[in-house]
């Protein structure tokens, strides 16, 4: 099993592109079961999650290729309904597959996925909908099995919580339902507005695009007509780096990003004394004279996201004071704790609070990555902590950081990744 050596100490210079967003590009490899005709996605980044994704669709009876960042699919081919529980476990996000199946073959059998480690994270919200669209749905042996043999039909469906997976899945069952549906607390995210840019460009009527309210035509179990698409890019890859400049203090520029996507991040970092310079696709972080705590709660876009929480965290140890980070997303979201408080954080746990006591001088470890935003915390900790750090069990942070060494070895940092003995 590979794993990421460290050497703390370094400042970063220099900018590193910003590849595609992973939770952008999953919807849209989901899209593909909509398609009347092959699909092109472009800047699609090169992570496990994506390939995984990919074995899914083809295990569906669809014809994939992913070279230079671009996904061919052929989806119009799929000839199974059941996404099985080897591919499921892997990837939550393969519940994504749920509303196109059911939506485009009136049927489908999805296996269940389970909890994780943030938490239980329930899939109710997804079903309940269904439901409201017609749907029978049992569980079966593990798996969702659902009906609707004469399509899905227009509903109006109140989220009870914001979703982001669970707005896409209705959505996409939407656009190809009869009738009109009404959506209601709908996720804002980027991830999601882009969803819906593409469908709108398919021809599917959708109106209120960027709001939590959407109207959605849907086209009587119609093929949509989708071409090409671009994945906007990763906000929290994005996120993640700036948290790199900011932990080591460095000047460091992002490309190939939407400014206005991360604008809760942004702020945050100004609060804390970063400079921020912005163009249109690019943002330069430039150090802070002292760096200062800051409270942060997090919450659904446009607020501050729950996959920045950890990085957050991180950088808090290195704040000149003390810094509360408040988990309302997740119930168990704070797996990277005892990993740096292992490299001398000083972090106090209550309920889904998490009190950070800076500035701490963090020292090298062996630590252990536990979910993928957990793990890009412990790599930002090892940037600045005194020695060797060497982080186990990283396919965590490769299911969704394409070319993580190598970007920050760009900017600077003494990092590599070595294969474990054991
Ligand atoms: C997505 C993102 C993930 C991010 C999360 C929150 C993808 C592939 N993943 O995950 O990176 O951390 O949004 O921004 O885009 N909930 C229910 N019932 C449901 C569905 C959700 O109770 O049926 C709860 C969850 O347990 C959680 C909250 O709602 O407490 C938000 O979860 P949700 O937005 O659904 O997260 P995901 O879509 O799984």
């Amino acid at each position: 099993m590979d794993l990421l050596q460290i050497e703390g100490g370094h400042k970063l210079s220099g900018s590193v592109q910003i590849s595609g967003a992973k939770n952008a590009a999953l919807p849209l490899l989901a899209l593909s079961i909509l398609s009347s005709l092959p699909i092109k996605i472009s800047n699609v980044p090169n992570v496990a999650d994506i390939r995984t994704f990919a074995t899914l669709l083809s295990n569906l009876g669809a014809t994939t290729k992913f070279e230079n960042k671009t996904m061919y699919l052929d989806s119009t081919k799929i000839n199974s309904t059941c996404a099985n529980y080897d591919i499921v476990r892997k990837m939550r996000a393969s519940i994504l597959v749920l509303g196109p199946l059911l939506a485009r073959f009136g049927q489908c059998e999805v296996s269940l996925p389970g909890g994780c480690a943030i938490g239980q994270r329930p899939i109710d919200l997804h079903l309940k909908a269904l439901e409201q669209m017609g749907a029978t749905i049992e569980i079966k042996q593990g798996y969702v099995v659902a009906k609707a043999q004469n399509g899905l039909k227009g509903a109006t469906i109140v989220f009870d919580k914001i979703t982001v997976t669970g707005s896409e899945n209705i959505i996409m069952a939407a656009a190809l339902a009869h009738g009109t549906t009404t959506l209601i607390n709908v996720a804002k995210e980027p991830e999601v507005v882009q969803l819906c840019e593409v469908l709108a460009n398919s021809g599917v009527h959708i109106e209120g695009i960027g709001g939590d309210e959407l109207i959605i035509k849907g086209s009587s179990m119609k093929l949509l007509p989708i071409e090409n698409i671009e994945v906007i890019p990763d906000r929290i890859e994005a996120g993640t780096y700036l948290c790199a400049g900011a932990i080591t203090n460095s000047q460091i520029t992002l490309t190939s990003i939407i400014p206005e996507h991360l604008t809760a991040i942004t702020r945050k970092l100004v609060k804390m004394g970063f400079e921020i310079e912005e163009k249109k696709r690019e943002i330069t972080l430039k150090p802070a004279k002292q760096i200062q705590p800051f409270d942060v709660e997090t919450t659904e876009y446009p607020g501050f996201p729950t996959d920045m929480q950890a990085q957050f965290m991180a950088l808090a140890t290195q704040a000149n004071g003390t810094s509360v980070i408040d988990e309302r997303l997740f119930e168990n979201r704070f797996m990277h704790v005892s990993e740096l408080v292992r490299m001398g954080a000083k972090i106090k746990l209550k309920g889904h609070s998490a009190t950070v006591f800076g500035r701490s001088k963090l020292t090298a470890a062996e630590v252990m990555a536990t979910d993928l935003r957990a793990s890009s915390a412990l790599v930002l900790a090892a940037l600045v902590a005194k020695g060797k750090s060497r982080i186990h069990r990283i396919y965590h942070l490769d299911r969704g950081y394409e070319d993580l060494e190598g970007k920050l070895a760009k900017l600077g940092a003494k990092i590599e990744r070595l294969r474990s003995e054991s």
